[in-house]
């Protein structure tokens, strides 16, 4: 069964079409890669998924729910989570009690007791272990990801929507990274829509790509089909030794 089915869904802000009629779905099991220039509307389709914004036109549905429309914290509670294309912990919070807040805010809180053994689980899975009572303000940048995974983590999704999780990251964090959300999508069963700029590691994890151009869905296949398919090469990727 699809999880996340996006039904052409269309949005403009004042003249710019940002989301041209986009249509796609997340299938059980899968890391999808959505990619495309700055300014193709990644971000925007995120937003539309999670509540963030209403679309103009179209239906987004998530486990058989029609989610169109509805406030982020409900989707989120339906087990659909993200993370952001900056990282936005609660600064002036420890680690402990930033993931104690999304563990709070989900469907089902875990009761009073098994929270203080979940956010320290939670937070030694994403490799945190050690820096529960951090500031997240003292976090560099990769650690400031981690705890944005653990607590996209604590409200327990089904399907989690990265943006730039591989940002700014060096090549060995970005490999530590890779790792990550691998051993989440194998050990808790979450499928990830990721949007990320670094080629060889989306190629490299994805079995399936998105690519998004001027609003709209310009191509999808598997990473080989999307590296030769000369509209994309034109929009996105340009000749194969251009780099970016
Ligand atoms: N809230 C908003 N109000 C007005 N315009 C917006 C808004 N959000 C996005 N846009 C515009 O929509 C277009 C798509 O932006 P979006 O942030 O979705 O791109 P993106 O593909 O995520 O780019 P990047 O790779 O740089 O993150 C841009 O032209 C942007 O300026
Ligand atoms: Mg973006």
């Amino acid at each position: 069964m699809s999880l996340v089915v996006v039904d052409h869904v269309s949005k403009s802000f004042g003249g710019l079409q940002a989301v041209s009629d986009v249509s796609f779905h997340v299938n059980e099991g899968e890391i999808l890669g959505l990619i495309g220039p700055n300014g193709a509307g990644k971000t925007t389709l995120f937003n539309l998924v999670a509540g963030a914004i209403t679309p103009d036109r179209g239906r987004v549905r998530f486990n058989g729910l029609d989610i169109t429309g509805l406030p982020p914290y409900r989707i989120s509670r339906a087990g659909l989570a993200r993370t952001f294309q900056v990282a936005r912990p609660f600064l002036g919070m420890t680690c402990y009690e930033n993931v104690l807040v999304a563990l709070i805010g989900r469907a089902h809180p875990a009761p009073d007791s098994e929270r203080p053994e979940l956010i320290r689980e939670l937070l030694d899975f994403v490799g945190l272990s050690g820096k529960e009572s951090f500031l997240a303000s003292s976090l560099n940048l990769i650690d400031k990801k981690r705890l944005e995974l653990a607590r996209a983590l604590a409200t327990r999704p089904r399907v989690a929507l990265l943006d730039e999780a591989l940002g700014g990251l060096s090549s060995i964090e970005m490999d530590q990274a890779m790792g990550l959300i691998r051993s989440i999508r194998d050990k808790r069963g979450v499928n990830f829509v990721w949007i990320e700029h670094v080629m060889g590691a989306i190629m490299t994890l994805c079995e399936r790509l998105l690519v998004l151009n001027q609003g709209m869905l310009i191509c999808e296949g598997t990473p080989a089909d999307v590296a030769r398919d000369a509209r994309v090469i034109e929009a996105y990727l340009g000749a194969p030794d251009a780099g970016d």
